[in-house]
């Protein structure tokens, strides 16, 4: 990694911590992932040539850099979606930024209808980070636009237990996924499409 994306990481940090530390209104909360789960998905995505990924819930692009980082590695592409302008527009510049601009895609919108416009197996890898009460109704989408030995990883597994747990249930009783939690960052819930 250079050092001037080095230093736009540790920049985007800071500024995280500190905008959410000081805003109550979430909507403006950057609610980024921590770098150790940048670093996990970096790994997961070289190591697995994850050439097609979806991420849902872009933020200001802080996992989107981490993704982005790993397409230019391994010649793949990550599709980004976010339903909030604002921090679309503040993503976008982020992006130009690092000089990833060229491998990421951003849609705006509910997550909902760009899923349903998606094809088939269209994606490797899947990173959900978004609104937790949506997933449920999600999943026969999000299954269906993951290919076969595809891998899905949701974050806040571990921060947002309850939450988590009735998409998690579902999940893990669905045949064709195989799944397994790792403590890194928030918790990292992690179904692979596959035969059990
Ligand atoms: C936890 S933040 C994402 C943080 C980002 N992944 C990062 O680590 O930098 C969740 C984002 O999902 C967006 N979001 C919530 N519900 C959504 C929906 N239904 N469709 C699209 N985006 C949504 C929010 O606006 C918010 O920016």
């Amino acid at each position: 990694m250079s050092e001037s994306f080095q230093a736009l990481l540790s920049e985007l940090e800071q500024f995280g911590q500190e905008n959410d530390a000081a805003i109550t209104d979430r909507p403006r909360r950057m609610l980024n992932i921590t770098r150790d789960t940048g670093e996990f998905l970096l790994v997961l995505i070289m190591a697995t040539n994850a050439r097609r990924v979806l991420e849902i819930g872009t933020s200001n692009g802080y996992s989107t850099l981490w993704l982005g980082q790993a397409a230019s590695k391994i010649g793949g592409h990550v599709t980004t979606i976010e339903q909030s302008e604002f921090k679309l527009e503040l993503a976008a510049n982020n992006f130009e930024r690092s000089g990833l601009a060229e491998f990421i895609t951003q849609r705006q919108g509910e997550a909902r209808g760009h899923l349903e416009s998606m094809s088939d197996a269209s994606f490797d890898l899947v990173f959900l980070d978004s609104k937790r009460s949506e997933y449920v109704q999600w999943w026969p989408t999000l299954k269906r636009v993951l290919r076969k030995g595809g891998l899905l990883v949701v974050d806040n597994a571990t921060s947002h237990t309850s939450e988590m747990a009735p998409f998690m249930a579902l999940v893990s009783a669905d045949a064709d996924f195989t799944t397994c939690t790792v403590p890194v960052g928030n918790g990292q819930f992690l179904a692979t499409r596959g035969a059990r």
